[in-house]
């Protein structure tokens, strides 16, 4: 049946369940007074602090999800926005900026994420102070923040509290089934996104009910006019509807997209609590590992790298590509590559490469050049020497070329990935100074540790999570 014309049916069982969870996770009138009082402080105290240091500030205000209500109390970050005259340069807004959060946060600690901010507490909750610039016209941002008070315009103008109980709920089934979020390393979907989509769809069924027959790549909203060529690897367009030519969703990945896709079928067909409890995964070990590649007549190789000092958000794009680049090698190499992962340590990135063999063969068909050319006399030099690493041949083969076998020097593929690392293009900050830094290991020699434990995870023990244990 086609999802559009599927009847925006009533779901009791859903219904029922979600007003369950929307209560459980609603925030207590306690809570929502403390943040409301924080707010309203730390707004005022940020201007107290900016008169007495003669700051150019020209507004400071709390915006996202603590300024409309719509954040879940277990991971409430106050989002407090400073900002300065557009005219300002970007050292001064840099340092204006920290300076003010500095003066009113304590514990801080500077963070980068596009743009530099300072994360800190105040009055027993996380905030984040975002410097940025006091813009007009939010379709020509200077920094990457600056639509965001604009943003807060827009929501807080639309949100009824049913709706704000909706993005809850919403945020809650994202973040339970793993796409909530729009690092790099998550590459789901961001607060505002999820609000958009709520606004647009009036609840979290309604959401899932359009989401469930949508085929990649999706298009939310149209664009006003000359529709942006489409990325080859986007997943879904939302346009923003303070900035038409920014994408809402532009992090959101295929595999998240059709992850939250199947979900939402499955979801509404058979709504349970499951569908909202975050559950961490229990540690995949190594032994589990091995007995999966015994049954299916494999061997994992392991590359394990010394990790850049790098903030998330640029490490994990260049772990991808690392890996990307390994297995491709691998394959380039004579082996048959099943599958590949990859994961982060605080001390090291482990890429793990699943192949058929862990031996290629010693012998290697080479081609050679057509009876008559004139190489066929240097061919013929090269392979017939004493020394030469010859299996069988010169000879003639059916279409009247000529051919040898020659002897491989490296066998295992953790010989063969050793000595193609450092020819290989591992993304900017991952590639070595020095190759002693470099261990490439069969999985039997590895040791279990978290990072092993996900990337093993990932490379074996993937199944829909809805679905339950194999
Ligand atoms: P947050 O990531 O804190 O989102 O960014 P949020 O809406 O407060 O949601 P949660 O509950 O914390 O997860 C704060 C604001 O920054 C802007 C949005 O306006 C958002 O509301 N923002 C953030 C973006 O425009 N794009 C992004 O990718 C992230
Ligand atoms: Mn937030």
């Amino acid at each position: 049946m086609k999802g559009s014309s599927r009847p925006a049916a009533s779901n009791p069982e859903a219904d029922r369940l979600e007003a369950q969870v929307s209560a459980q996770i609603a925030p207590t009138p306690e809570m929502q007074e403390r943040v409301a009082r924080v707010r309203l402080a730390l707004v005022e105290r940020v201007r107290a602090v900016a008169q007495e240091r003669a700051s150019p500030l020209v507004r400071a205000l709390v915006a996202g999800s603590a300024a409309r209500g719509t954040y879940l109390s277990d991971r409430l970050d106050v989002d407090l926005f400073l900002l300065f005259p557009p005219d300002l340069s970007r050292e001064r807004l840099r340092e204006e900026g920290l300076a003010l959060g500095n003066s009113v946060l304590t514990e801080t600690e500077t963070r980068y994420a596009e743009h530099p901010y300072l994360r800190g507490r105040f009055d027993g909750f996380n905030v984040d102070a975002v410097p940025g610039f006091a813009i007009t016209d939010p379709s020509q941002p200077l920094s990457p923040v600056d639509r965001t008070p604009f943003h807060q315009e827009y929501l807080a103008a639309r949100e009824t509290p049913e709706l704000v109980a909706q993005v809850r709920l919403a945020k809650q089934f994202f973040r339970a089934l793993g796409v909530y979020g729009s690092e790099s390393r998550t590459e789901g979907c961001s607060g505002y996104l999820v609000e958009l989509m709520v606004l647009r769809f009036g609840s979290l069924q309604g959401l899932l009910r359009a989401a469930r027959s949508w085929r990649i790549p999706v298009r939310i909203e149209e664009p006003a006019r000359d529709p942006p060529r489409l990325p080859a690897e986007v997943a879904l367009i939302l346009a923003d509807p303070v900035d038409s030519h920014r994408n809402v969703a532009s992090a959101l990945s295929r595999r998240n997209l059709a992850l939250l896709i199947l979900a939402a079928g499955a979801y509404l067909d058979q709504p349970a609590d499951r569908w909202f409890e975050v559950h961490t995964a229990a540690p995949f070990s190594r032994e589990e590992a091995l007995a999966r590649t015994h049954e299916r007549g494999t061997h994992v190789t392991v590359v394990s790298l010394p990790r850049p000092d790098l903030v998330d958000d640029t490490l994990y794009p260049q772990v991808r590509k690392a890996e990307r680049a390994i297995a491709e090698e691998v394959a380039r190499s004579g082996f048959e590559v099943i599958g590949s992962s990859s994961a982060v340590e605080p001390e090291r990135v482990l890429v793990a490469v699943e192949v058929g063999h862990s031996h290629r063969p010693a012998v290697r068909a080479q081609d050679g050049p057509p009876a008559g050319l004139d190489r066929v006399g240097q061919f013929l030099d090269k392979w017939v020497a004493p020394d030469a690493p010859v299996l069988q041949g010169p000879y003639v083969r059916a279409d009247g070329s000529l051919g040898v076998d020659t002897r491989r020097k490296d066998r295992d593929v953790e010989s063969v990935v050793r000595a193609v690392l450092p020819r290989l293009s591992l993304g900017r900050d991952l590639t070595p100074e020095e190759p002693g830094q470099v261990t490439v290991r069969p999985l039997t020699s590895e040791t279990d540790g978290p990072a092993l434990s996900e990337a093993l995870r990932e490379l074996l023990g993937r199944r829909l999570p809805w679905l339950g244990p194999r």
